[in-house]
């Protein structure tokens, strides 16, 4: 009966030195001490053997239960460690590893000039306002002082939707239209796409953006218009860029001005981007045509005002140093990425 006992203990103890993950060592226990195992079983037969050998018997037993649980608990911790180990090998991150870099988006540079020019005038006391692309004869040239057969419908080279309707040619419509509907004092900014007939270049699209600014009041002089221009220029360009005014003609200004502005590429010494003349042209303006003031139901003789409007991909060219204005619109990602904030 000893021999029994210790050749179970022996051959488990061995057995165990060749187990290494945790369900064969389980297996191994239920073998040895389980309910129904060789250990427990000769615990079973205790019936056979003579009384008084019973309490030795008892003895080996229950001795050769401790040595082999004590075995099997090392062999577990052992086994559990090793899992560990394992696992946690598996799960380490290398740091030094490099890592796939994130592409962050960035605004149009459209946008960027957009919310700048917004930024400018709203902080000047304008109020920004929208119309439609969409526009009525009527307030795209009648109320501008464009009656049909007059010339200037010809520089505009415009898209009809029918007789009495175009797609826009320029942001003045919304001056008609909000002196139509508002008493003065007025002092708007309108921003927006606008439509003409024109061949896709460097320097020309059939849709472009423009910024049209229009102020009435009472005693609003032409010195008014320099100033505000004057502010706009300074602040989106930087100190030392300033406007000169060049007599011109719109019909619904009068007078009428073209303004250039220092060229912001040389600061006015003179470069390729401003053909070595320093300046380079950005806008209309003049004093609202007394003729529009009238139509659009305004007392002429209390109030006079002055208007401007801007093209604004030239705007956002020359602050950005962009060649061409197609780059604006094809939205190719390399182009694109160099607005990266
Ligand atoms: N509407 C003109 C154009 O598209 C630009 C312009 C000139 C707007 C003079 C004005 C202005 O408000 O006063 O060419």
């Amino acid at each position: 009966m000893q021999a029994k006992v210790m050749e179970i203990t022996n051959n488990t103890l061995s057995e165990l030195k060749g187990i290494n993950d945790s369900q064969a060592l389980e297996q191994l226990r239920v073998r040895v001490l389980g309910k129904k195992g060789e250990l427990t079983s000769i615990l079973r037969g205790m019936g056979q053997v003579a009384p008084e050998m019973r309490p030795m018997v008892g003895q080996w037993v229950n001795e050769a239960r401790a040595t082999i649980e004590n075995a099997i608990a090392e062999a577990q911790s052992a086994i559990q460690k090793k899992e560990k180990e394992k696992r946690l090998e598996k799960e380490a991150i290398d740091v030094t590893l490099p890592v796939n870099e994130r592409s962050a988006g960035s605004l149009h540079p459209m946008t960027m000039v957009l919310e700048e020019l917004l930024d400018i005038f709203t902080g000047m006391g304008f109020e920004a306002v929208e119309g439609p692309e969409v526009e009525y004869d009527h307030y795209n040239f009648e109320l501008m002082n464009i009656p049909k057969n007059h010339p200037a419908r010809d520089a505009q080279d415009t898209f009809y939707v029918d007789d009495n309707i175009v797609l826009r040619t320029h942001t003045s419509p919304v001056q008609a239209r909000i002196m139509t509907t508002r008493k003065p004092p007025i002092r708007i900014v309108s921003f927006g796409r606008v439509y003409r007939a024109d061949e896709a270049d460097a320097t020309h699209s059939p849709v472009f953006h423009q910024l049209e600014g229009l102020v009435i009041d009472e005693n609003i002089s032409m010195g008014d218009l320099k100033g505000t221009l004057d502010t706009f220029a300074r602040r989106l360009y930087g100190d030392g860029v300033t406007t000169r005014f060049r007599p011109s003609f719109f019909p619904f200004t009068e007078p009428s001005a073209e303004v250039d502005l220092t060229c912001a590429a040389c600061r006015g010494k003179g470069c390729r981007i401003c053909k070595d003349t320093g300046w380079i042209e950005v806008l209309g303006s003049g004093m609202v045509n007394p003729k529009v003031l009238e139509m659009c139901g305004i007392d002429s003789k209390k109030y006079s005002g002055f208007a401007f409007g801007m093209g604004v991909e030239r705007l956002c060219n020359l602050k950005y140093n962009v060649p061409d204005m197609r780059y604006l619109y094809e939205n190719d990602i390399r182009f694109l990425k160099h607005f990266r904030g």
